[in-house]
This record gives C-alpha cells, structure tokens and sequence, in this order.
C-alpha cells in the first residue's frame, strides 16, 4: 500500500499514532454526508415552499366583495342625499341576507338601466361603495393613515365657505390641523369651557328661567342650544362678540347653502348650471356672506392684537383658534384664513348643540334615567358634579344613540379583506355610525336609551363607540365638545326637569337633528 495513503494523526502531547484512514474513505463518508445534509435540507425547502404556498393560496383564495344592498343607482342616490340615510343605512345593514357590511351601488350605467345591469347583484364597475355597520372594519379604515378623505364626498362641503381643514387632503390640511392643535390642549379648553359655561348661565338667567322655566312655556331645545353655541364658539374660540343679528344671520346662510348642495347633489346638472337659477346664486350669496363674516371676525381680532401692549398679550390670546389660523403663515391667503373660520364656526356649533338636544329629549323621554342623574348631581359638590359616573353613562349612551356625525367617509388606499370580504384600494367606505353604535352585535337592546350599559363596558362595545371617528383626521374639537357637554348638562340638569310636549321628527343632512321638539321645563327645588 502506497503510503502516500496513509495519513498519521499525531498529537504532539502524545506522539503515538491513534488513526489510520485513506483518503478514499473520507473523501466517501463526507460525500454521504453531504448528499445527508442536501437532502434534509431540500425536504425542508420543498416542505417549508409547499406549506409557504398552500398559506399563499389560502390568502389569495379571492374573497368576495361585499353583497350588494338590492336597490339601484337611483334609489340609491335618492337615500344617499335625503334625511332618511342613516336610517336607510341601519335598515340594511340589519336585513338578514345583508350583513352588516354591504355595497351599494353606484355607477353610472345603472342609472340608465337599473336592476338589467345589476343582475344577480354582481357587477363590479365603477368606484366601489361599501357601507359598513361592523366595528373592526370601522377601526381598520379610521386607523390607517393612509386612507383619506376623496373630494367626491368632502368636496361639496367647500361650497359653504371653499377648501377648508374639513374638506381637504395634503399640505393644505396638514399645516392648518398641526398649527391649530396647541387651541385644544388642556389648558385652553378649561378657559374655553369657563366662557361656554358663562354664556349658558347668562341665558339661563336672561332667557330660559324668565320666559321658559316661570311660564311653563315649551321650548325647542335644538333652536335655542344651536345659537347659544355658536355664542360660545365665537367668544371662547375667536374672541368676537357675536351680534344677535349675526347669528341669526351665519345660522340662515348655512342652512340655506347647506339645502342647496344637498339638492345639488340628487341632481348634478342643479350642480353643473349653479350660477343660471335662483337657488344657486342664492347658495353662492350665502358663501359669501359667510367668508364676508369669517373676515370681519380677522379683521377683529388683528385690531385687538395690535391695540394690545405686546407685554400684556396674555397666553390664551396667543393660543385661542383665531390666533392659530390669523399667525399661520402657511396660509396662501385670506380667503383660505376664512375657509377654516367658516369650517370651526360650523363645527363647533351645530354638532355640539344638537348632541345636547336628543340628550335633553331622551332624558325628558325617561324621567327615572333623569331623576337618577339629577340626584347623582345633587350627592356630589359643585366642582365635582361634572365627574358624576352617571353623567359619563348618561352622555354617551345619548352620543351612541344618536351620534351626530353619522356618515364619515374614507377611500382605501390599499386593498384590505376582512375575514369574509376582500376591499379593493380606491373603494369608498361610509363608516354608518348609526348602524355600528346601534349594532346588537356590541350593544344589548341598541334602541333603547340605557344609560348603565356604560358602567362595565365590554372591549367590543368600546370599540363600537365612534362619534368622534377616529385616527388622524378624527375631530379636533371633541375635547372642547365634551367639557361643553359635561358643564352644560350639569347646569342645567342639577335643578330642572324636562318632560316632552312634542317629540318632533328627525332631519339629516350633514349631521343628525331633532327638529321641532318641545320641552317643557320645571325648576325642582333642592
Ligand atoms: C358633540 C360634538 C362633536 C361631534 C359629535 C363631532 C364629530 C366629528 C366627526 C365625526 C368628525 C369627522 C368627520 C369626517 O371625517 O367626516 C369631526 C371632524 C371635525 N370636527 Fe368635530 N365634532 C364635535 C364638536 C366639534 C367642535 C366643538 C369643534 C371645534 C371647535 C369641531 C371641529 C372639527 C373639525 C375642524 C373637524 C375636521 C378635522 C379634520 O378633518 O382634520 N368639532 N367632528
């Protein structure tokens, strides 16, 4: 044997020899086990690859779109633009073949040829719009900051006043949303919430005690909250005294602007030919007194700045909203300044004010919830009546019930699924609020006004709770709104009780109203 073949192992602590091997047989076992090795190792990929797939597979198993709720384009647009549509909404979403998520449909062929095109409710052109009453696909759609507000849906709102924070996207929003932010932090809402509360005290003193509360006369809750909140806003937001006439003029305009593009919006062509009838024009002289006002509240407010001794400037003169839109010099323009006046005046009035009206309503609809309240208000001290739990049950049981921003609207900016339903990008989802807060999948007896829900409330009725919405374009105000709902409820519940005269009817059109209620009032001594 060639003794080339031989290797000799030694070690140099112990010289002996202790292992003879050739080179054959090495070069032999380290092949097998290499071919070991490739082999366990190329079972694990074709079983890792065969499972990867089978999971691939599994997620792209196409899930269908939403059902289609059985109505056509126009019926569809007649509810879409009516009073009756978060009702519309609720009755789907509640019909047992539907679901509560569901599409509507919306493309324009149908019109022309309703229920032939939609046959066997499966046709997939045009922009999809899906509605939803179910609270995880509420969350995923508000928390992606990805998805966003199309100018399809918020665009129309420009025509009271043009693009504002509300409406639009991009850096036109960013810069006004960050600038105005510091207005609500904590310090700025407890000012601002002293002056809302002051301007109730006063028109309890000056109005309501005097021609309601001594009379016995009935009184609309939803006419007189609206223009004591509006006060509140302009003084406490923009430190303008708002005149008698001015508010009776900004309430006018807005509602007539406001009608108008609601009809506009059932007849596009009312919408294309604006300037050549009467209602248009008058839509147009409505934005205008609208901007004419949101100037007159700039010009103000620069007059006080620049009369006042720069030392003597106080911080919540620099950090009022007024102050964040008038010294934001990202703003083109005025005219942009006055947009977002007009956008705060309207949104911090009307939500808030008709919140306290179905409020007052339910609790006048269900004395044993009111008498339970007032005595929770009359147990605890003055400071500490607006931290009652049963006046936290009582305001969101009265915001779940009717919340009045009812439809919020987003598109998708990527496809999502939920568990049985795939969503394309692009597609528009109306959030129904309505529909997810009066879901008897989160909430036992939606209908009823039961104010102790709220004191052991399960995840999932939490996670249906949205009246502010929620992510990154949810309501900058709703600090504000809430310690306004607190303090005015306080007020004017710790010694008053409210019986219904008349239960009026409910309006829709951008939020949820009771129109025409009466309420008569009497004081109850302590
Ligand atoms: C109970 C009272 C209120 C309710 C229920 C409410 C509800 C809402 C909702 C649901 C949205 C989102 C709308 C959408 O995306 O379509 C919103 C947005 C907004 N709210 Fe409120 N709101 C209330 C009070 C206020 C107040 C007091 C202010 C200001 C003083 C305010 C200012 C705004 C603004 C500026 C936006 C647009 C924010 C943005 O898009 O970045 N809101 N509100």
């Amino acid at each position: 044997m060639n003794p080339k073949n031989w290797i000799m192992i030694t070690s140099s602590s112990s010289p002996e020899t202790f292992a003879i091997m050739t080179n054959d047989r090495i070069a032999w076992t380290c092949t097998c086990f290499c071919i070991l090795i490739a082999s366990v190792a190329a079972a694990v990929i074709l079983l890792y690859n065969k499972t990867k797939k089978q999971e691939r597979q599994q997620q792209l198993k196409p899930l269908p779109l939403p059902p289609m709720a059985p109505y056509t384009f126009l019926q569809i647009v007649h509810h879409l633009t009516g009073p009756d549509l978060p009702w519309f909404f609720l009755r789907i979403s509640r019909a047992p073949n539907i679901g509560p998520i569901f599409r509507i449909q919306m493309h324009p062929l149908s019109s022309l040829f309703g229920r032939i095109i939609t046959a066997n409710n499966n046709c997939n052109w045009g922009p999809t719009f899906v509605v939803t009453a179910d609270a995880k696909l509420a969350q995923m759609v508000l928390r992606d900051s990805a998805n966003y507000k199309h100018p399809c849906v918020y665009g129309r709102f420009e025509k009271v006043g043009g693009r504002s924070i509300f409406s639009t996207e991009g850096a036109r929003w960013h810069h006004a949303r960050k600038a105005v932010s510091p207005a609500f932090h904590s310090k700025q809402i407890a000012r601002m919430n002293e002056v809302v509360s002051c301007q109730i005290r006063q028109w309890m003193d000056n109005t309501f005690t005097p021609l309601y509360v001594n009379t016995g006369t009935p009184f609309d809750p939803s006419e007189e909250l609206l223009r004591q909140m509006l006060k509140g806003i302009s003084l406490a937001g923009f430190d303008y005294t708002i005149s008698e006439e001015e508010v009776e003029m900004v309430l006018l305009e807005i509602s007539i602007a406001f009608r108008e593009i609601l009809a506009q919006s059932i007849n596009p062509l009312r919408d294309k030919f604006s300037a050549f009838h009467a209602a248009g024009r008058r839509m147009m002289l409505s934005s205008a007194r609208a901007h004419k006002f949101a100037q007159s509240v700039l010009d103000h407010y620069r007059r006080r700045s620049n009369s006042m001794n720069s030392t003597i400037i106080s911080e919540h003169h620099n950090n009022m909203i007024i102050s964040m839109i008038a010294n934001n010099d990202q703003y083109q323009s005025d005219d942009e300044r006055c947009s977002d006046i007009i956008s705060f005046y309207i949104a911090g009035h009307d939500t808030t004010a008709y919140t306290l009206a179905w409020i007052l309503l339910e609790l006048a609809r269900n004395p044993a919830e009111q008498s339970r309240l007032r005595e929770a208000l009359r147990r605890a001290s003055v400071d500490d009546r607006i931290h009652t739990p049963e006046l936290k049950h009582v305001i969101k049981e009265g915001m779940r019930l009717h919340p009045v921003g009812t439809n919020i609207w987003r598109t998708l900016d990527k496809n999502i699924t939920t568990e049985d339903y795939s969503i394309p990008k692009g597609a528009h989802i109306s959030i129904a609020t309505l529909s997810i807060q009066r879901n008897a999948e989160y909430f036992e007896d939606p209908d009823e006004f039961r104010p102790s829900r709220w004191e052991d409330p399960s995840d999932a009725a939490l996670s249906a709770f949205l009246p502010f919405a929620l992510g990154r374009r949810n309501c900058v105000g709703q600090s504000l709104a809430y310690a306004e709902l607190y303090n005015t409820l306080a007020i004017l519940l710790v010694d008053h009780e409210f019986r219904v005269v008349d239960e009026g009817r409910v309006d829709y059109f951008v939020t949820l109203k009771p129109i025409g209620v009466k309420l008569i009032v009497n004081k109850v001594e302590q």
